[in-house]
């Protein structure tokens, strides 16, 4: 079981990362220092989480994998896209990423801003090419672009780090606590959970509103790890600087609840994540991948 686990999981990074070298090699005249700020940042790593939940649920769908690769990777530029600009100095200003110096350290801010712009652009492409391609059909492609846009703007990603940005240095509720890390990060692992069902060619409502329920609690425990980690991590394990969230002011569930309780949300979260798997033949990868994401060092 856990070997099997960690070879699909393996091989999934593998294809992701072949995949992303592929779409990094494009460079066009001009435009030689952007490119090499876009791959700086998309090669540097990265779990590839993301990427991965689309391939898993589009096979656990019934769907075809290396057919969905491209438009699978799409959501892991976005992500990138999301990392750059959180660490730039108006927002996070966060000096380490992924073990290396974050984007702007390395190519100045004017440059990491732009190559966030055009990996944003670049997934789009990405995904309006593989539906011209045939690789999914015309459909498939309008249907995710709209589950990926519609989660990333004002409703999803960047409306959670507008909450973040503003409620820095303040006391804030429970209640906007989870709707900050709900849109913030819950948003994309959302996406790209409902995008893998797409990509499956799911007909069945059932998988898609269990796709969801899932998304929804595993976006949340996320983040919560991810903010504990911040607390108790290291920098070794992690690549990004420990205590920024402090430095920042920032509200995070550690700041609100104190670790333990943080901790125990997180566990009944993952649980409750679980639960939402039962309908889908052959879980088991999901399911080890759930619970490795609540213990997980980086
Ligand atoms: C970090 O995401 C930012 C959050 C949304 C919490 P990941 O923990 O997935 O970062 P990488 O991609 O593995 O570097
Ligand atoms: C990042 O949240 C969320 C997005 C990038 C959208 P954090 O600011 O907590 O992520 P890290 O800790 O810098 O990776
Ligand atoms: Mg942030
Ligand atoms: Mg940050
Ligand atoms: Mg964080």
């Amino acid at each position: 079981m856990r070997e099997e686990y960690e070879k699909r999981l393996k091989e999934y990074v593998r294809l992701v990362n072949a995949e992303l070298a592929k779409i990094g090699s494009v460079k066009p005249v001009g435009s030689e220092s952007v490119c090499e700020a876009m791959n700086y940042s998309l090669n540097a790593g990265g779990k590839r989480l993301r990427p991965v939940l689309a391939l898993e649920f589009c096979r656990l769908c019934g769907g075809d994998v290396n057919k969905a690769l491209r438009s699978a990777c799409a959501i892991e530029l976005i992500h990138t896209y999301s990392l750059i600009h959180d660490d730039l100095p108006c927002m996070d200003d966060d000096d380490y990423r992924r073990g290396r110096e974050s984007c702007h350290k390395k190519f100045g801010e004017d440059i990491a801003l732009l190559a966030g712009d055009a990996l944003n652009s670049a997934a789009f492409q990405i995904i309006a090419s593989e539906a011209k391609c045939g690789n999914i059909s015309a459909e498939t492609g309008i249907d995710i672009i709209s589950i990926l846009s519609s989660h990333i703007g004002v409703y999803g990603m960047i409306g959670g780090q507008v909450i973040d940005l503003e409620s820095e240095g303040k006391v804030i509720s429970l209640e906007t606590l989870n709707t900050l890390q709900e849109r913030k990060t819950g948003a994309l692992i959302k996406a790209a959970c409902l995008m893998g069902c797409k990509l499956g060619l799911s007909a069945d409502i059932t998988k898609t509103a269990a796709a969801s329920g899932y998304a929804d609690r595993l976006g949340k425990a996320f983040q919560i790890v991810d903010d504990i980690l911040d607390v108790t991590g290291s920098f070794e394990e992690l690549g990004k600087p420990i205590g920024s969230d402090e430095e920042q002011g920032k509200s995070t569930f550690v700041s609100l609840l104190g670790l333990e309780k943080a901790q125990a949300q997180a566990k009944a979260l993952t649980d409750e994540a679980l639960s939402f798997l039962d309908c889908f033949e052959d879980n088991g990868f999901l399911k080890e991948l759930t619970n490795e994401l609540l213990t997980r060092k980086n």
